[in-house]
């Protein structure tokens, strides 16, 4: 009932873990994998070793989480050894690589070093808090979008090529659009929205050490969604879906505003791994009751109505 094959990924379900939770270590992706998920979203990681921000770097708020991780990772090399471990667990879960940079170069370096071990990659063009290059800095312009997936696509040609976008931008098909004209097979919508901020009300102080973070969580689901909903009707390639999943009824909701592949986040903060078999077991009772024969029937469905 939710088998799809999505980019030459032959899934067993379409729920992926998203890029930053859980996905730094091979032992945290696989037991993502062993906990039901149909793929995995590496943690952001580029050519060299990045720190991050100092803590504290992330903050509850009602319905969600503001995170300032700034995209701490280790190098490509170190990146390396962790994916050389998911080679069998990749058999039944593919891997997908999130890769940041500042520049077309650095981009299309850390892919060609990892291309033979991952099934996709995905490019970071989005994080709202990353430093001054990075992140929604290149992905806010589409001229700039478009430079850095062109040039990853030429340098790599076997390995498909997702660029996942922010919502912080007036109008998301734009950049969409750049995207797929650059030769994107897929956009992951959306990173996280903001930034925001939290005050400490007792002491005045800002409570994230960087001031600010991106907001995540089912607070931006109904943002999440419309980015999807409108983004459909302009490409034509797959749009994998993220930002405040919590169960399949938000699953659904994706899926209808036109989602092939779903991404989870904060919720595994609050619900564990194990999210994924729960939500997987809902959604095919679900589409069995209602006569679907397969979760590929109700994509888009809501453009059709
Ligand atoms: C703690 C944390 C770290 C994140 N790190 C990354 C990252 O490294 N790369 C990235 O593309 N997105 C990152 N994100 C954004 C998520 O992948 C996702 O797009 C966003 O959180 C919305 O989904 P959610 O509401 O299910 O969390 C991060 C989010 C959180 C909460």
């Amino acid at each position: 009932m939710l088998k799809s094959d999505i980019l030459g990924m032959k899934l067993k379900n379409p729920l992926f873990l998203a890029a930053g939770i859980l996905g730094t270590t091979a032992s945290g992706m696989k037991m993502v994998a062993n906990a039901g998920a149909g793929g995995i979203v590496t943690k952001s990681f580029s050519l060299e070793a990045n720190d991050g921000y100092d803590n504290p770097t992330i903050v509850k708020i009602e319905g969600g989480v503001i995170n300032s991780v700034g995209l701490a990772s280790p190098g490509v090399e170190a990146k390396k050894e962790e994916l050389k471990e998911l080679q069998e667990m990749r058999k039944e879960t593919p891997v997908i690589a999130s890769i940041y940079g500042d520049s077309e170069e650095v981009f299309c370096e850390v892919a060609e070093r990892t291309k033979d071990l991952v099934d996709a990659f995905e490019l970071n063009v989005s994080c709202p808090h990353a430093k001054c290059g990075f992140g929604s800095n290149i992905g806010e312009n589409p001229e700039m979008t478009y430079d850095i997936v062109s040039s990853v696509k030429d340098a790599i040609k076997d390995v498909p090529i997702v660029v996942k976008l922010t919502p912080n931008v007036t109008d998301i098909t734009e950049i969409a659009k750049a995207s797929q004209d650059a030769g994107a097979d897929a956009l992951t919508l959306i990173n996280s929205v903001g930034p925001g901020l939290r005050i400490d009300y007792q002491t005045a102080r800002p409570i994230l050490n960087n001031v600010l973070g991106g907001i995540a969580g089912p607070m931006i689901k109904p943002i999440a969604l419309k980015c999807v909903y409108n983004t459909y009707k302009t490409v034509d390639i797959p749009i994998f879906g993220v930002g405040g999943i919590k169960d399949y009824k938000d699953v659904l909701e994706f899926m209808y505003a036109g989602a092939s592949l779903l991404q989870i986040g904060t919720s595994i903060m609050y619900s564990g791994p194990e999210i994924f078999q729960t939500i997987s077991d809902d959604l095919s009772n679900f589409l069995e009751e209602n006569g679907y024969k397969n979760v590929t029937e109700i994509i888009g469905l809501s453009h059709e109505l």
